[in-house]
């Protein structure tokens, strides 16, 4: 992630070719159907709810790409690292967003049972077909960057009120003093199309057979053949 990097595209979309990549990317816009029905324009708790899903992946992908990297006793090229870097970014989310929005009784129960399908269902599903996890968590990024331009459309219409950003976003991202709720929300988008671009391109590294090495990791000369 590149903490206050606010400069995005917006409009990124991976084209399914693949059945399975049809198959992912009808789930997401399926899900996002629910979500858009129960949520509707409350930003602040759409987020809260969701956050605390996206934080699911990038734990479940770290632990099994940690396994695997210990059965095949291999160089994992930066990947373990990076995901669970995603899972505590998208924690940062939701420790942000509870300071904005407090989700009621029902919210509460819907995270409780979310988490345990979500998690359990995830990690089956990252264990036989990661290629098809990276790229559903892709999917499920796009719609995250078009829920948070949403969320940018409302506060800049002036129906959600430009709060003073809270203090733990202001040291995590490095805002000034001075920032608002916009702000914060500019470099949580960012932080989401960081996710859904590498998400992408993880499954179609997955799908050549050809790893490379995530971007924070320069490759070492000695580094284990990876045959991912
Ligand atoms: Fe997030
Ligand atoms: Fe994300």
């Amino acid at each position: 992630m590149t903490q206050g990097q606010t400069d995005v595209d917006l409009t990124a979309h991976h084209i399914p070719r693949t059945l399975t990549d049809k198959i992912a990317h009808r789930t997401v816009r399926f899900m996002r159907i629910f979500a858009d029905g129960f949520f509707s324009k409350r930003y602040g708790h759409r987020a809260v709810v969701l956050e605390t899903v996206a934080a699911v992946p990038g734990m479940v992908g770290g632990l099994l790409q940690h396994l695997k990297a210990l059965r095949h006793i291999r160089d994992d090229q930066g990947w373990i690292r990076e995901l669970l870097d995603e899972a505590e970014n998208e924690r940062m989310h939701l420790m942000t967003f509870i300071e904005i929005a407090q989700p009621s009784r029902l919210e509460r129960a819907i995270i409780m049972l979310g988490q345990a399908i979500f998690y359990n269902a995830y990690f089956f599903l990252y264990l036989f077909a990661p290629r098809v996890a990276h790229r559903i968590v892709g999917y499920l990024e796009e719609e995250a960057v078009i829920s948070y331009t949403q969320y940018l459309a409302e506060i800049d219409a002036g129906r959600v009120e430009n709060l003073p950003a809270p203090e733990l976003a202001q040291k995590y991202w490095n805002l000034p003093a001075d920032a608002r709720l916009r702000d914060v929300v500019l470099v949580i988008r960012a932080d989401e199309a960081g996710h859904r671009d590498r998400n992408h391109e993880m499954a179609n590294d997955l799908t050549s057979g050809h790893t490379r090495p995530s971007p924070a990791v320069q490759p070492r000369p000695s580094s284990v053949a990876n045959t991912r």
